[in-house]
């Protein structure tokens, strides 16, 4: 299970303390240009920016009970109610993305703007019709549709049957799917199933910091990972078997991962940096791409859960037909990135730890107090975290092609502002080693998206992470769209394909 790299064969000297900032202290962006074909993009989630949360006949979903019972779960008491009113103003957000260029909008479907109740026995006409004047804007500005038909939230109709936890979501999540497909297939370029299942069902059903809320750690999160896995599979393969044939487009599923960097060159650290890695980006890759979860979660989850007086693993095991149905079920790699953590071993390993998907990785996580900082505060800047984690990633997974589905940062100061330099060297400094990988590590990344257009509803941290290129200004109730500096940058990336004022080949 070890990550066999370069790594192992350092000098003493590097055990120390031989991270990526000494490696790449002396670092200078690349004056490389972007592969032919090489496409951008922007992100969004409908939650994050449509509000109109009870408009027109849609049911609600999970994130409106959990900050309409708790409203305090939000940094500063807002909620998505009405977020960017993208419902109304989308024409709005489409014309910043005319004005930036992009070749594409990564954006959701509500689940119950379509289906109130959650099931597909009745259909909101207006919501449908919603999402088709939006792909028809884009369309009409020559902008690609790449959509997510689950972006975190569940209808509460189905939570209140257990959401995630019930086996039954496998197939509400695929009757779903297949309504999509038939509503929208014709305008829709390229599919994504579920985004960041490691949030909905650490965040949601583990740590239960994030809707539904639900506290049930090293239990209730791999039994929703369990579901999360089968549901995307079945709706795939629905696509693959049906629809693929006709609409002739790709699917996949975003899985995100941050970088995890052993504290040490030391054998011990960069295992433990693999375990960590396996444990968050192999837990949802291993089963997709190779059949089945990663052999050291296998390992380490069914010892502990032994000493810890369960009678099975923790970690619900899939049946020979259920590998096969996950093994595969990929066009692509979609892949969110935004920080990095450092790894380090534990010396002592206690026989029966608190029962947590943290713990039974057994290893100790940190960031760098040294990092710079956004306002959110895990966003560390780390931009040399990006350019491993694609190299571990083909290392890992073979040369496979890759989509950046998400990368951004957050404002520095929470009240936002239109002079975001600090954003421009986020951008460029992680697109350089995305390049580096791309032009020296053979990493085959064709597109790139940017989190995001719009400062929009940014979960618990309210409108107090801004990540948006263009500022939404929330005390006026026209909710306008100013452009910020970085908005400039991206859209002078885009037109010269080059992230300094010049670029050579070689
Ligand atoms: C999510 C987005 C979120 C972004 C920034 C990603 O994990 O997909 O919804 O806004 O991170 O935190």
């Amino acid at each position: 299970m070890r990550f066999p790299s370069l790594l192992l064969t350092c000098s003493l000297a590097a055990l120390v303390a031989a991270d990526g900032d000494d490696e790449f202290k002396n670092y200078n962006i690349t004056n490389r240009p972007f592969p032919k074909g090489f496409r951008f993009g922007v992100a969004t989630a409908a939650y994050q920016i449509e509000g109109a949360w009870n408009v027109d006949g849609k049911g609600p979903e999970v994130w409106d009970d959990f900050f309409h019972e708790k409203p305090s779960r939000s940094s500063d008491g807002t909620n998505g109610d009405v977020a960017t009113d993208s419902y109304h103003l989308y024409k709005d957000d489409i014309r910043c993305m005319t004005e930036v260029g992009v070749d594409y909008s990564r954006f959701s479907i509500a689940w119950s703007r379509i289906l109130p109740d959650g099931t597909a026995d009745k259909i909101n006409q207006k919501g449908v019709d919603y999402y088709i004047n939006v792909f028809k804007e884009l369309k009409a500005k020559g902008i690609r549709s790449f959509v997510t038909m689950y972006h975190w939230d569940i209808p509460s109709a189905l939570q209140k049957q257990g959401g995630w936890l019930n086996p039954k979501v496998v197939d509400w999540f695929e009757a779903y799917a297949e309504l999509c497909y038939k509503l929208f297939g014709e305008y829709v370029d390229s599919w994504v199933t579920i985004n960041e299942p490691k949030q909905i069902c650490h965040a949601g059903y583990g740590a239960g910091v994030f809707a539904p809320g639900v506290v049930s750690p090293g239990v209730g999160e791999y039994v929703c990972a369990r579901h999360v896995l089968l549901a995307h599979a079945k709706a795939w393969r629905l696509w693959d078997e049906k629809y693929r044939p006709v609409f002739k487009t790709q699917n996949t599923i975003v899985v995100d991962s941050d970088w995890y960097e052993p504290k040490t060159y030391s054998k011990e650290d960069a295992e433990a940096a693999e375990i960590k890695r396996q444990f968050v980006y192999g837990m949802y890759m291993n089963p997709i791409i190779k059949g089945d979860w990663p052999e050291i979660m296998t390992k380490y989850v069914g010892e502990l859960s032994r000493q810890q007086g369960f009678n099975q693993s923790r970690l619900p095991p899939f049946s020979e037909e259920e590998k096969k149905l996950i093994k595969g079920t990929y066009d692509y790699i979609a892949l969110n990135h935004y920080t990095t953590y450092m790894v380090k071993a534990r010396g002592t390993k206690s026989r029966s730890p608190p029962v947590s998907w943290e713990e039974d990785a057994q290893v100790d996580v940190y960031q760098k107090s040294t990092w710079k900082t956004a306002a959110i505060d895990w966003f560390k800047i780390v931009p040399w975290g990006f350019g491993k984690l694609l190299r571990w990633i083909k290392h890992t997974y073979g040369d496979v092609e890759i989509v950046i589905s998400e990368n951004g940062v957050s404002d520095t100061d929470r009240s936002g502002t239109l002079r975001d330099q600090h954003r421009i060297d986020y951008i460029k400094s992680y697109m350089s080693h995305m390049l580096d990988a791309i032009h020296d590590g053979g990493v085959n990344v064709v597109s790139y998206t940017l989190w995001s257009i719009i400062d929009n509803f940014e979960w618990t941290q309210g409108f107090n992470g801004k990540l948006g290129i263009y500022f939404v200004n929330q005390s006026d109730p026209s909710l306008p769209r100013i452009a910020k500096d970085s908005s400039k940058y991206y859209a002078n990336v885009i037109k010269t394909k080059c992230l300094l004022d010049s670029c050579v080949e070689n």
